[in-house]
């Protein structure tokens, strides 16, 4: 047998517990698949003296990540932690050791990935993160391994396991969005602060590091347009639901040519919308290719256990490939893609009016919706007494055109309130 492969494993929160559970609980059999044990040698936490129920040998705790990660006998660094800094520093500095990282850090990976590839590719270590997009589902490794001999051209998904939640309980129970969001906070699928996963961030930093792959091409958040689910109103999931419709929050990345657009907003989709039955904390992706056409993962997005299993799946590859002293296929960044703003994506809206119910008002709106070349696909009218709700959905157009509408309905004496703005994916 092989000695062993020696890990530090930097955090030991939602995440981290559940890497300590499975290493000890699979121990033989994770040391049959490498060919040598797995040893975990320090986890670095912020509070070590802090009373914890995993099992580990209380002195391998250390608030010293940096020190862990200096360690010469450290062969693997897990970093479970989360943000910017300081986990870009440990990452650097494990990297440039020759270390291998397996890191469930998409904002990192997301806002600055490309200083981490450059010093995995310097030192010729192995750098995993399977576990930032998706949780558990095997995603990053087909996209980065699989299809690499075809040409991905869209790939559309549900990526954040506790806004799937709150708005699929908001749709299921008439839940209010504080409940559903406490809820998800307590099972353990929300980040420290939930702005990011609500506001969209979370998603955005997802979708950054899918197109990377996807499309051969380093595309960051701030490549990405992002809106969150905070202004989604029970009203509005009510309108979803008359529609035969719902709403979820998704990532959609598109190549055209030499550009991307890559965008993450709530959408209306029709309940037929194969990403309309994906539920709870559950995350789906769907992967559109020239030659393997449509390829749907899905699978539980959040969450430890299932975060921990792709964390799992990073290590064994990591010390496998220290064992035989190869190395993982490095970032592939050739494409060189120009992101283009929102505005250039062509789609569709559902626009909810408040308007006053008197002649001349539909064709007054209707008009505005011609001005920018918007083509009207339907419209409902509800009368409420003096006053009118006007649903509108629009066909395809550049986004641009829709938002120049929306901002001069806002305008318009006749129109009292825009009250809902939606981007509608699939055939209502
Ligand atoms: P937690 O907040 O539950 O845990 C964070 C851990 O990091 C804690 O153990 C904390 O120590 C430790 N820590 C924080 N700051 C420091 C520091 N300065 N030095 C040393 N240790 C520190 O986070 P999660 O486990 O939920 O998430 C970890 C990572 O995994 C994040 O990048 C997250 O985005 C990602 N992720 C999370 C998923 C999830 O479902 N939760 C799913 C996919 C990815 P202490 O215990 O003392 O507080
Ligand atoms: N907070 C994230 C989510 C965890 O809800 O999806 C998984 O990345």
């Amino acid at each position: 047998m092989a000695k062993p492969v020696k890990i530090a494993l930097l955090g030991c929160g939602t995440v981290g517990t559940e890497v300590v559970r499975l290493l000890g609980e699979q121990a033989a059999d994770l040391t049959a698949r490498v060919g040598a044990p797995l040893e975990l040698v320090g986890v670095a936490v912020r509070r070590p003296g802090r009373t914890r129920d995993t099992g580990i040998d209380p002195g391998l705790f250390t608030s010293d990540a940096m020190g862990l990660v200096q360690r010469d006998d450290v062969d693997v660094v897990i970093e479970v932690v989360g943000g910017i800094e300081p986990a870009r520093t440990w990452l650097l500095e494990a990297l440039k050791r020759g270390k291998g990282v397996v890191t469930a850090n998409k904002a990192l990976l997301a806002e600055d990935g490309a200083a981490l590839h450059d010093a995995a590719a310097e030192a010729g270590a192995d750098l995993f993160y399977e576990a930032s997009v998706a949780g558990a589902i095997p995603l990053l490794r087909p996209l980065r391994e699989s299809l690499h001999g075809d040409r991905v051209t869209r790939i559309t998904g549900i990526v954040n396991g506790t806004t799937n939640f709150i708005l699929s309980a908001m749709d299921a129970t008439g839940a209010s969005f504080t409940e559903a969001l406490e809820e998800a906070t307590a099972l353990g699928y929300a980040e420290a602060d939930p702005t990011a996963d609500v506001e969209g961030f979370d998603a955005a930093a997802k979708a950054a590091i899918l197109a990377s792959l996807g499309f051969h091409s380093r595309v960051t958040a701030a490549d990405v347009y992002r809106e969150g689910i905070t202004e989604v109103t029970a009203t509005d999931v009510a309108s979803a639901k008359g529609m035969g419709s719902t709403i979820k929050l998704l990532c959609i990345a598109e190549r055209t040519g030499d550009a991307v657009t890559v965008r993450v907003h709530p959408a209306m989709i029709p309940r037929t919308h194969p990403l309309a039955s994906v539920g709870d904390a559950f995350n789906a992706v769907f992967v559109e290719a020239e030659a393997a056409g449509q390829l749907m993962f899905y699978g539980r997005g959040a969450g430890g256990a299932p975060t921990a299993s792709a964390v799992l799946g990073d290590l064994v590859a990591v010390a496998r490939n220290r064992l035989s002293g190869a190395r993982a296929p490095s970032e592939s960044a050739y494409a060189k893609l120009t992101a283009r703003p929102i505005g250039e994506v062509i789609t569709r809206y559902h626009v909810c009016l408040d308007v006053a119910d008197r002649a001349g008002v539909l064709a007054t709106v209707a008009g505005v919706f011609a001005r920018h070349g918007v083509s009207i696909a339907t419209v409902n009218q509800a009368g409420r007494g003096n006053d009118a709700v006007l649903v509108i959905v629009t066909h395809k157009a550049p986004d641009a055109a829709l938002a120049a509408t929306v901002a001069e309905l806002r305008t318009i004496d006749a129109v009292k309130a825009v009250a809902s703005v939606l981007r509608v994916e699939g055939d209502l």
